[in-house]
């Protein structure tokens, strides 16, 4: 799979992240499984653990949009090392599928992957039973 149109759009994402408070800007890319592709970028406000991380802005906007399968998700951040997804966004991401594929890339486009099985394994599942 080439992942490089998803690197892309996550890092223009990133270009909107809106960081007065961390000055530290992350874009994510969503891929649904008919090719589409959904960004986001972290929104922070004063009261600071409301902010929204990107990965989960790229979520809630393609479920709002009818999205409910997805085979991929891009973060990235201006770093040298690779962005990894916070444990929210971990947790927000094995709910649509723990088989999802998780592109963690630099400020360069450089990047590792990962399933979302990987990256939280032992996921806390949702059950009344
Ligand atoms: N952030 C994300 O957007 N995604 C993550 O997975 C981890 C952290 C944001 C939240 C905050 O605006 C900034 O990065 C610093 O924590």
């Amino acid at each position: 799979m080439d992942y490089e149109a998803l690197i892309r759009a996550a890092l223009a994402a990133k270009k909107h992240a809106y960081i007065p408070y961390s000055q530290f800007p992350v874009g994510a890319a969503l891929l649904t499984k008919t090719g589409k592709i959904y960004t986001g970028c972290n929104v922070e406000i004063g009261s600071l653990g409301l902010t929204l991380c990107a990965e989960r802005t790229a979520i809630v906007k393609a479920v709002s949009e009818g999205e409910r399968e997805f085979t991929a998700i891009c973060c990235v951040a201006d770093t040298e090392d690779y962005c990894r997804p916070c444990g929210a966004c971990r947790q927000f991401i094995a709910e649509f599928g723990l088989d999802i594929q998780v592109i963690m890339a630099n400020k360069e486009g450089k990047y590792e992957t990962a399933k979302l099985s990987q990256l939280l394994p032992k996921t806390f599942q949702f059950s009344k039973e």
